[in-house]
């Protein structure tokens, strides 16, 4: 059964269809976008008030983050009952620029070249980055817990034991939408504590953590362990906002506030301007409209399998994800050589494959449901008839 989710009237596809970002330019116009991780909700009435603002003032000069950490301190407070030192975050352009130059200031410290800890599948920028910064990927994939993905601990401890220096977590994780819990977190906080790994908790999905699931912060947990963990997040996601350029690492600890004093001045600089107001608005002002996104997300989450069986799309497997908008669908019943380019070839609409999140996947793509009910069904009936045409 269908219900009518609260964006559904609100999306049309023509008017998405002049936007110019990323999502609706990579592939020529008839071609469907359900890739990347943007959303086609409209944007948060305080964002566009605040933007709106800054720009009828000319207020457009280079970022000064006043008021981003106490904007992010209450939000944190408010959403995970976690305290936040405002003194202890620090503005970015980018959640993976972070990643990279946090990477640099550990190498600066001692050692070039060490072992990063990734969890595959997992978002395709955390290869390309870790080698960016001049460190090597160290996989420990994660298991399948029946139909669930989850951390395998013996694959960590065993790269840890290896001489990763570094865990890059994923949290909560993107593509397979988990939400580690709280025991698991401190599973891998006494690990880390065991081998003095780093942990770098990529948390840009956070705000977007679906009913059933409770989002656990990693740096919550690892004050226990006496281990150095940096946050990294946005509001990106949860707003819709990454083309601002706005970002912000969080130190919990002494030695990963060292690490973040050590951060090029070209951070802050580099951030957007815009980004900052449109970041305060959302961690302030922007909790209503994040509750409509996180209920319009759990409906469609609750609909896509009926819209895929009714699509004759059941030989799909699909785990409803705990948090975000990705669904990350198994394919391999369909028998086809590449799932993704058959869906755009022959159905003109873009998923992303698989193989980009870790190379265990051909048989799998990402579906972006960030979307309305009808263009989902749209997406649906259109990967449905690439299943029925040949060449
Ligand atoms: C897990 C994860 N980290 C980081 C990013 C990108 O963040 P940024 O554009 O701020 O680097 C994304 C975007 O989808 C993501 O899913």
């Amino acid at each position: 059964m269908l219900t009518k989710l609260p964006f559904d009237a609100a999306i049309d596809l023509e008017s998405l269809q002049k936007r110019t970002s990323e999502k609706w330019r990579h592939y020529p116009a008839d071609v469907l976008p359900v890739f990347v991780a943007e959303s086609d909700f409209p944007l948060a009435e305080p964002i566009a008030q605040r933007l709106r603002a800054a720009i009828d003032s000319g207020d457009l000069g280079y970022a000064q983050p006043l008021g981003l950490g106490e904007a992010y301190a209450s939000f944190a407070q408010q959403r995970y009952g976690l305290t936040v030192d405002p003194a202890d975050v620090h503005a970015l352009p980018e959640v993976m620029v972070g990643v990279a130059e946090i990477l640099r200031a550990i190498s600066a410290l001692g050692g070039f070249g060490d072992e990063v800890i990734i969890n595959t599948p997992v978002y395709p920028p955390f290869f390309s980055t870790i080698q960016e910064a001049g460190w090597t990927i160290s996989d420990a994939p994660l298991r399948r817990d029946g139909t669930r993905f989850a951390l395998d601990f013996d694959a960590v401890e065993a790269r840890m034991r290896d001489g990763a220096r570094v865990l890059l977590l994923c949290s909560p994780h993107n593509p397979v939408g988990r939400v580690h819990t709280s025991e698991e977190l401190r599973e891998l906080a006494a690990l880390a504590q065991r081998y003095s790994v780093i942990v770098l908790s990529d948390e840009i999905h956070a705000p977007l953590v679906l009913p059933g699931a409770t989002f656990a912060p990693f740096s919550a947990v690892a004050n226990g362990y006496g281990i150095t963990s940096v946050t990294i997040t946005s509001a990106s996601k949860g707003w819709n906002t990454a083309g601002l350029k706005c970002a912000i690492a969080i130190g919990s600890d002494d030695a990963s506030r060292e690490l973040l004093r050590r951060l090029p001045n070209a951070m802050t600089e580099r951030t957007g301007h815009l980004g900052v107001h449109a970041t305060i608005a959302a961690f302030t002002e922007g909790i209503p409209y994040l509750d409509i996104v996180v209920a319009h997300l759990d409906g469609m989450r609750a609909q896509l399998r009926y819209i895929f069986d009714r699509a004759g799309l059941n030989a799909i497997r699909f785990t409803p994800p705990d948090a975000g908008y990705l669904a990350w669908l198994d394919c391999t019943a369909l028998g086809l050589d590449h799932p993704a380019a058959t869906f755009y070839k022959r159905g003109k609409v873009a998923l992303n494959p698989g193989t980009a999140f870790g190379k265990a996947y051909p048989q799998w793509v990402r579906f972006n449901f960030a979307t309305s009910t009808a263009i989902v069904e749209e997406a649906a009936r259109r990967m449905s008839t690439a299943l029925t045409q040949t060449g």
